[in-house]
C-alpha cells in the first residue's frame, strides 16, 4: 500500500492515496471523499488544491522556479524564440531546425482574419477597451470555423490551437489600429511571427516599416515570460470552459475575460498606472503605507503572488529587458528610477517581507510596452496574445486526457433551510 493520508471525522476513520508527480508537493487523492464520508473539502481560492495534473509548466513558488516542460524560463528567454516555446509547450519537447521551421511556416499560414470578421470592429466605439475588443473577437471565431470545432477530433484540435495562435497577433493589431483611426494591415509572412504583430500594430501603408532587432527580441522575450504559468486563474477558466466540451474559440474568449482583471493580467496596465501617480520617489513612503493599510483598497500593483513567494523569475528578466530597451531607443525614462526605488524600499519592508510579498511579472513589464510605444490599455492584450498558446496547450491536455470530465464544484451552503412560499397579502 502506498503513502496514505487519514482523516478522522464524526468518529469514523477515512483513508486516501497520496499521489506523488515528477516534482512538487505530493497531493491527497479524496476523489472518493465525499462518496465515503458525505464531506466536502473547503478551499475558496484553491490555495491548497491541486485541479488537474498537467506536465506543462512547474512553479516552486518558495524558490521562485519557472520550468516549462522543464527547461528554466531565465533559459528559455535567453536562448529560444517564442515560436519555439510555442513549440515546445504543445509538443513536449524542443524541435529540430526542421520542426521549428514547419511550426513556424504552419503558424503563418493562419494569420489572416476572415474579411466578415474584420467587421466586426466597426461595431464598436472607437473608445471601447482593447480587452472588450479581443473578448468579442475572438469569441466570434467560434461562427468562422465550423470545420475544425469537433473537439474529440485530434485535428480539428490541432487547426483550431494553431489558428488561435496565429490569429492573436492579427486580432490584437487590429484592435489597436482601430482604437487609433488607422487602417488595418495585412500580415506579412516574410516576417517573424513577433515582428508580423510588431508591423501590424506599429506600421502604416504609407512607409515601410523599420523595427529595431532589440525591440523585436524584447517583444519576442516578453511573449515568452507570458506564455503559460501553470493553474492561474484564466488557465482554469479556459480548463473549465473546456471541460464541458465547448469549442476552443470560445474557451480562449473566456480565458481572455478572466485575465483582465487588475488581480491577474490587467494588473500590467494597474501597475504603470500606480508608478505614474506615484510620480517621483519621495512619494513613495506614502504609498507603502497605503499599501499596508487593512482600511484602504490600494496595492502595489506588480507585487505579490498567490505561489511565488520570492522574486518572480519573469521579473528578473523584465527588469534587465528594461534597460536593453531603453538603451536601444536611448530612453530615459524617470518611472524605470521610481520603480527600482520602489521595489528596493518595499523590500526592506517588514510588511513585504512578512508577506513575502515580491515584484511579479508585471511589475516591469508596462515600463517597457510603454517606451516601445503601447498605450497601457494594449498592456493585457500583449499579456492575452502570449498566454494564448499556454492556454490552448493546457486546454489539449486536458481533452486529451481519458480520465477527463466535466468541472462541477459543490459548496458550504450557509442560506435559509427549506420553508413555504408565502402569498403576497400575507407578507
Ligand atoms: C498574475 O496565478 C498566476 O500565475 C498569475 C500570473 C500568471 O502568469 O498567470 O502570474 C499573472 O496575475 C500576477 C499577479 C498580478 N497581480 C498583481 O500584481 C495585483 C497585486 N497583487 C495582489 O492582488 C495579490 O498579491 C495577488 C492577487 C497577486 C495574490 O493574492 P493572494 O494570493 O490571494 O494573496 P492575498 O491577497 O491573500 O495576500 C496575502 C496578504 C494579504 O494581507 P493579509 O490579509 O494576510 O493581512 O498580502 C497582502 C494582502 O493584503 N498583499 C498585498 C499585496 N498583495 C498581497 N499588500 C499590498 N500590496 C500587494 N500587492
Amino acid at each position: 500500500m502506498g503513502n496514505q493520508a487519514k482523516l478522522s471525522a464524526d468518529g469514523k476513520d477515512y483513508e486516501f492515496p497520496v499521489l506523488s508527480g515528477s516534482v512538487g508537493p505530493d497531493v491527497v487523492d479524496i476523489r472518493k471523499l465525499y462518496g465515503q464520508s458525505g464531506l466536502f473539502t473547503f478551499d475558496p481560492g484553491f490555495t491548497s488544491t491541486a485541479s488537474c495534473e498537467s506536465a506543462l509548466t512547474y512553479i516552486d513558488g518558495e524558490e521562485g522556479v519557472l520550468l516549462h516542460r522543464g527547461y528554466p524560463i531565465g533559459q528559455l528567454a535567453e536562448h529560444s524564440s517564442f515560436m519555439e516555446v510555442s513549440y515546445l509547450l504543445l509538443n513536449g519537447e524542443l524541435p529540430s531546425k526542421d520542426e521549428l521551421d514547419t511550426f513556424t511556416y504552419t503558424i503563418s499560414r493562419h494569420t489572416m482574419l476572415h474579411e466578415q470578421l474584420l467587421q466586426f470592429y466597426r461595431g464598436f466605439r472607437r473608445d471601447a477597451h482593447p480587452m472588450a475588443v479581443m473578448c468579442g473577437v475572438v469569441g466570434a471565431l467560434s461562427a468562422f470555423y465550423h470545420d475544425s470545432t469537433d473537439i474529440s477530433d485530434p485535428e480539428h484540435r490541432t487547426i483550431s490551437s494553431h489558428r488561435l495562435i496565429a490569429k492573436m497577433p492579427t486580432i490584437a493589431a487590429a484592435a489597436y489600429k482601430y482604437a487609433i483611426g488607422q487602417p488595418f494591415l495585412y500580415p506579412d509572412n516574410s516576417l517573424s511571427y513577433t515582428g508580423n504583430f510588431m508591423r501590424m500594430t506599429f506600421g502604416v501603408p504609407a512607409e515601410p516599416y523599420d523595427l529595431h532587432p532589440a525591440v523585436e527580441k524584447a517583444m519576442d522575450r516578453i511573449f515568452i515570460l507570458h506564455a503559460d504559468h501553470e493553474q492561474n486563474a484564466s488557465t482554469s477558466t479556459v480548463r473549465l470552459a473546456g471541460s464541458s466540451g465547448a469549442n476552443p474559440f470560445a474557451c480562449i474568449a473566456a480565458g481572455i475575460a478572466c485575465l483582465w482583471g487588475p488581480a491577474h493580467g490587467g494588473a500590467n496596465e494597474a501597475a504603470l498606472n500606480m508608478l505614474h501617480e506615484i510620480g517621483t520617489p519621495d512619494k513613495i513612503p506614502h504609498y507603502i503605507e497605503r499599501a499596508k493599510d487593512k482600511n484602504d483598497p490600494f496595492r502595489l500593483m506588480g507585487f505579490g503572488h498567490r505561489v511565488y513567494k520570492n522574486y518572480d523569475p519573469r521579473a528578473t528578466v523584465m527588469q534587465k529587458t528594461v534597460r536593453e530597451v531603453f538603451d536601444a531607443l536611448k530612453v530615459d525614462n524617470p518611472v524605470f528610477e521610481t520603480a527600482l526605488r520602489l521595489e528596493e524600499i518595499a523590500l526592506s519592508d517588514d510588511y513585504f517581507v512578512e508577506k513575502k510579498l515580491f515584484p511579479n511579472v508585471d511589475f516591469y513589464s508596462g515600463i517597457i510596452l510603454s517606451a516601445i510605444g503601447f498605450p497601457t490599455t494594449m498592456f493585457t492584450v500583449l499579456f492575452a496574445l502570449a498566454r494564448t498558446v499556454g492556454w490552448v496547450a493546457q486546454w489539449n491536455e486536458m481533452i486529451s486526457d481519458p480520465h477527463q470530465k466535466i468541472g462541477r464544484p459543490r459548496q458550504l451552503y450557509t442560506g435559509p433551510t427549506q420553508r413555504d412560499y408565502v402569498a403576497i397579502d400575507k407578507r
